[in-house]
C-alpha cells in the first residue's frame, strides 16, 4: 500500500477509530502532573544539588513513611529492597505502594487508605527516581528558590 492511496484505501472502520484514538491520547497526556514529565518522563528538577518543592517533599513523605524499611535514602535495609537501584515505573509504583506487594514472608501494607503517602506519592517517586538517576546525592537536599 502506497502513501498516498493510503487515505483513499482506510477502511470506515479506521477512519472512525482513528479521531478518538487522537482525542484519548491528548487526554490522557493533560492526566500527568506537568508538561516536563511528558516530555522528558522525569519528575524531579535538581539544580546544583538543590531540588524543586515537589522533589523535597517526597523527600520528606519518603523519610516519613518509607525509609525504616526501605533505607535511608532508598538504599535498602534488612527490610526491604534498595528502592534506588532499580526504580519501577511510575505506573507500577503507584500500584505497587497504593496496594502493598509480598515477597516471600516479607510483606508491605497498601498506603492507599495513608493521608501522609496517598496524596503523594507522585512526589515520592520525584524523589527515588532524582536518586535513582544519580542527580540527586544522599542527606537531605537543599530546596530551589521559587
Ligand atoms: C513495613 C516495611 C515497609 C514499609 C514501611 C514500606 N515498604 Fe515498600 N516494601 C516492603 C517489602 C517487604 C516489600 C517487598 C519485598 C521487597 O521488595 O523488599 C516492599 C516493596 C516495595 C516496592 C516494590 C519493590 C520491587 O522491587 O518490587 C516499592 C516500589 C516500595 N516497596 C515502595 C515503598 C514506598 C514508596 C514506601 C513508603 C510510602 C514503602 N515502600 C514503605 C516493606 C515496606
Amino acid at each position: 500500500m502506497s502513501l498516498q492511496r493510503g487515505r483513499q484505501t482506510m477502511s470506515p472502520w479506521l477512519q472512525l477509530i482513528l479521531p478518538s484514538v487522537v482525542v484519548f491520547t491528548l487526554a490522557s497526556g493533560f492526566g500527568a502532573s506537568s508538561q516536563d514529565d511528558l516530555t522528558t518522563g522525569k519528575f524531579y528538577k535538581v539544580v546544583n544539588g538543590k531540588v524543586d518543592a515537589r522533589t523535597y517533599n517526597g523527600f520528606r513523605r519518603y523519610h516519613g513513611g518509607c525509609s525504616h524499611c526501605h533505607g535511608p535514602d532508598g538504599v535498602g535495609s534488612t527490610f526491604a529492597s534498595a528502592l534506588v537501584d532499580r526504580l519501577p515505573s511510575i505506573e507500577l509504583f503507584r500500584l505497587t505502594v497504593l496496594g502493598g506487594q509480598r515477597s516471600g514472608a516479607s510483606v508491605m501494607q497498601g498506603f492507599a487508605d495513608d493521608p501522609n503517602v496517598a496524596p503523594y506519592i507522585d512526589d515520592i517517586y520525584a524523589y527515588l527516581q532524582a536518586r535513582a538517576d544519580g542527580a540527586l546525592g544522599r542527606g537531605r537536599p537543599g530546596r530551589l528558590e521559587r
